[in-house]
């Protein structure tokens, strides 16, 4: 089996990963997260990497050491993580969103602790919606050509809510993960099924993250247009 890391067919491309998950904070010591570990994104960098691609890592609160070679750019809240993966998408080949994106955040930031009050029902607490990164990334084509990757995880009729993830994001091509059940989350293994707006379909099984990332890649780099000489 030749993989992409023998080849090394990113050679003068940049891609972008964003990889983790987004904290959102209620004040200075509490957040609304998520149960991401950045392993798939990491994993992700280090095989493009491998491949001869420049990978710019946009890392949201992950405890993962950095791939050697990659330029890391470490964000917190959703809305840094978009202005990060924006900026660095401008001259980016490919985007690929690893990253669990909060799709809410607290509409108000208190700047001191909130405390509890004898006596007094706690606030509920109010949620606005974040700009969705990818149907941005996916909008934009900040550079023609540019290939766009999300992932989605998603329970029960995976396919089908892939499909129409895929077609309401406007992306090349969605990762769908099956979860539940200790699936993806934190684990070294993954299975996931790769669709592309094209109709194709890719069944990688149970895995681990290096072998889907080393698929994910086969996928986006035959979709690249050919290098400028
Ligand atoms: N994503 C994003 N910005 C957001 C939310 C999600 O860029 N605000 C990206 C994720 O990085 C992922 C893809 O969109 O690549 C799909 O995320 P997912 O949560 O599955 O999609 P949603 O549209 O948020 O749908 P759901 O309501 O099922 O959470
Ligand atoms: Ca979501």
């Amino acid at each position: 089996l030749v993989r992409g890391g023998l080849e090394r067919d990113l050679t003068g491309r940049h891609v972008v990963v964003s990889a983790g998950g987004t904290r959102e904070p209620l004040d200075p010591v509490r957040f609304l997260g998520n149960r991401s570990s950045g392993k798939q994104g990491y994993a992700l960098a280090a095989t493009a990497l491998a491949r001869g691609a420049r990978v710019t890592l946009v890392a949201a609160n992950t405890a993962l050491p950095d791939p050697a070679g990659a330029d890391v750019v470490r964000v917190g809240t959703a809305m840094q993580l978009r202005e990060a993966v924006l900026r660095a998408a401008e001259d980016a080949d490919a985007v690929v969103m690893a990253a669990a994106v909060a799709d809410f955040r607290p509409a108000e930031y208190a700047t001191g602790k909130i405390k509890k009050v004898d006596g007094v029902e706690p606030a509920p607490i109010a949620l606005v919606r974040n700009p969705d990164v990818l149907a941005e990334v996916s909008a934009d084509r900040a550079r023609g050509g540019q290939v766009v990757v999300g992932f989605a995880a998603e329970t029960d009729d995976v396919l089908a809510h892939g499909r129409a993830k895929l077609a309401r994001k406007g992306c090349d091509l969605l990762v769908v993960n099956e979860v539940g059940d200790g699936k993806a989350f934190g684990q070294d293994t993954n299975s996931a099924v790769l669709i592309g707006a094209d109709g194709s379909e890719v069944h990688i099984a149970d895995s681990p993250k290096e072998i889907l990332a080393d698929a994910i890649w086969d996928q986006v780099a035959a979709r690249l247009p050919r290098a400028e000489p």
